[in-house]
């Protein structure tokens, strides 16, 4: 029987994509949310993993920047892949030395547009505004040691209004996030072909 995919999430805040992940996956044979990886203290992820039932570990900026002790933790775990999941640092070299093309991360906008240092969550959808732009969408993609550049796994669009606020924005791109990201893990982890937008 093949082995249960374990996956790591690292998340930062709030924690809706980590709780809609681990509940895509509840119970599946085949890919199980193994721990989430949360670095800053008061991220309300952590209370969303204890809902959840799910393990979740902090860790501070130095101990992923400066230590080994994220990776051996992830080790030790055997997880296969590490989901970022609004995870604002940015990934150390050592993690993704040890999971080459297996570190993912969604973004709340169609890169190359609206990437980079800075450029994250709500920042996003305010510049997505003051640009007049009639289109946004999220980008999920393989991560490489540069913010918001590594290859893209999957792109799905919505359009802007002009009347709408940065908060509309980010109310359609949490959709867009819900529907897709869950399976386009399970498409990367599982090697199935990737979700069409409908
Ligand atoms: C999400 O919209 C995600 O795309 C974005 O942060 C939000 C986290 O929300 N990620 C980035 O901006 C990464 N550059 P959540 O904590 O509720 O999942």
């Amino acid at each position: 029987m093949p082995k249960q995919i374990q996956l790591a999430i690292l998340a930062s805040g709030n924690g809706t994509n980590a709780q809609q992940i681990a509940e895509y996956f509840s119970g599946n044979p085949d890919v199980n949310v193994n721990v989430i990886i949360y670095n800053k203290r008061d991220a309300y992820v952590a209370t969303r993993a204890e809902k959840l039932g799910i393990e979740a570990r902090y860790y501070n900026k130095r101990s992923f920047m400066e230590s080994d002790d994220v990776l051996s933790f992830l080790r030790e775990r055997k997880i296969d892949y590490v989901i970022l999941a609004g995870f604002l640092l940015l990934v150390p070299e050592n993690i993704l030395k040890a999971f080459p093309n297996r570190v993912i991360n969604i973004h709340p906008a169609l890169l190359p547009k609206y990437g980079g240092k800075g450029m994250y969550g709500h920042n996003v959808h305010e510049a997505v505004v003051a640009n007049h732009e009639t289109e946004t969408g999220i980008t999920i993609h393989i991560v490489d040691h540069r913010y918001d550049c590594g290859t893209t796994l999957f792109q799905a669009r919505c359009s802007v209004l002009p009347t709408d606020s940065a908060d509309d924005i980010a109310a359609k791109i949490h959709l867009l996030e819900k529907e897709y990201f869950p399976r386009v893990i399970e498409a990367v982890v599982l090697k199935k072909p990737m979700p069409k937008q409908d």
